[in-house]
């Protein structure tokens, strides 16, 4: 039987040819790398020319002291960790929501997350839930501003102060958001930010540690190139003597090139974001039984990714709500509106917690010598974080972001919602 939904015959809402790719090359991008390619420096000891510049270029765009440069975000939070002195066995707090790069770096400095529940509002780390975690191994509090809403970093401040940690922000997706006027990542002691692909500002692959912190920025500029004590000496004294185990984690010259020519355009880019996200926020919340993302008015967001959750009391579900969620899904995509799950389990759910001899293996860096305790990641102990999986979906994918997308998109997105949303009898019986 032919229906009204697209996932069911009917026909689609969001005309083809109407999405733009992400990230957004422009000819001065291409420019940029080429004349990388003309110059003929591929990378150096601690960074190249064009590295140099692009860290010169955050450091100011921050208002930061030192801003390095990175093959990754989660390279750039492990140096950070490092930098601010983890040591085997230390805790670093964290969030049970968020991506990989935020609890890998913890484990690669041998140290052992503790997991805290997220504020089913923000979805950030819930700031009242933290002091109940504190042990005296604590060492670093691992906040995470996901999809650009800055973390409640007064709270977390004034925790780290009474208890003397060091607070690293995850600022991977919130590159140019601002909290109380201060912009995210350069609020705590250290951050680090990603620039893969998907990201407000990208190089394709790559990422920034940044402090104000002249004795961290030196431990990080150890770690990033092989344990070495890098000075600005010409190529031919470097010693090659390692000081501690180090990486290589640096950005190659390309890729710096490409995200130089890029960050010229990241107001730009977040401006679209933002006016993207607003209109989406006001009129999806016309649409009885959703949700969308809430911005406290102490901070601002780049709406990285928009996630919006459905409310299944208001809705009178008689189902599941997961399954709601996924016929949900099926049926925007349908009409032609990006959507995507991004992450359906918390951290803590992970295979590498739930079995914690596949992490370094012989059970490290849990039953390392330098930690005593038992400990058991319980998923059913982070239940606002299952429940956000459970009710929220979000508008966006890698490949087409809202951070470039025209508001005549953005006008078919709504109308797809409103029409699934008037047609929610015809949904549930698909
Ligand atoms: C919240 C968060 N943390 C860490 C990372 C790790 O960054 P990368 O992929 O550049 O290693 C990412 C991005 O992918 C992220 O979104």
């Amino acid at each position: 039987m032919k229906g009204k939904l697209a996932i069911n015959g009917g026909p689609r809402t969001v005309p083809e040819g109407l999405k733009k790719q992400w990230p957004n090359i422009t000819q001065a991008d291409k420019d940029a790398v080429m004349a990388v390619l003309e110059r003929n420096v591929l990378t150096g000891p601690d960074h190249g020319p064009e590295t140099a510049a692009l860290q010169k270029a955050w450091a100011e765009f921050t208002g930061s002291k030192h801003a390095l440069a990175f093959n990754s975000g989660t390279a750039a939070l492990h140096t950070a960790l490092f930098a601010a002195g983890v040591q085997p066995g230390d805790e670093v707090i964290t969030t049970a929501f968020s991506f990989s790069g935020t609890c890998l770096p913890i484990l690669q400095q041998h140290a052992i997350p503790i997991f805290v529940d997220i504020d089913p509002r923000t979805y950030n780390i819930d700031a009242s839930q933290i002091e109940a975690r504190i042990t005296d191994r604590t060492k670093v509090l691992l906040p995470v501003h996901m999809h650009g809403l800055p973390a409640d970093m007064d709270d977390i401040l004034a925790l780290a102060e009474k208890y003397d940690l060091v607070v690293v922000e995850d600022a991977c997706q919130a590159h140019g958001s601002a909290y109380k006027g201060r912009m995210a990542g350069t609020i705590g002691d250290l951050a680090g930010f990603s620039l893969n692909a998907t990201k407000n500002f990208s190089a394709g692959e790559g990422g920034f540690l940044l402090t104000d912190n002249d004795a961290y920025a030196e431990r990080a500029r150890m770690l990033r190139t092989f344990g070495e004590k890098l000075t600005e000496q010409k190529e031919r004294f470097r010693s090659y003597a390692c000081y501690t185990i180090g990486w290589n984690y640096r950005l190659q010259e390309l890729p710096a090139a490409f995200a130089r020519s890029q960050l010229k355009r990241l107001p730009q880019y977040n401006a679209i974001a933002q006016r993207n996200g607003e209109f989406l926020s006001q009129e999806l919340s016309k649409i009885a039984g959703l949700i969308p993302p809430y911005v406290p008015a102490d901070r601002t967001t780049i709406y990285h990714k928009y996630r919006l959750r459905f409310d299944p009391d208001a809705l009178e579900l008689k189902m599941p709500a997961v399954e709601f969620r996924d016929k949900l899904l099926d049926a925007l995509e349908a009409e032609g509106v990006t959507v995507s799950l991004w992450h359906y389990t918390p951290m803590p759910a992970f295979p590498i917690f739930q079995n914690l001899d596949i992490g370094y293996g012989n059970g490290y860096p849990w039953r390392s010598p330098f930690y005593d305790k038992e400990i058991t990641y319980r998923p059913e102990e982070y239940p606002q974080a299952l429940r956000m999986f459970a009710t929220s979906l979000v508008v966006h994918n890698e490949q087409y972001s809202i951070t470039i997308q025209d508001m005549a998109l953005m006008e078919c997105y709504v109308e797809a919602f409103h029409k699934v949303f008037d047609n929610l009898d015809e949904l549930l019986t698909t």
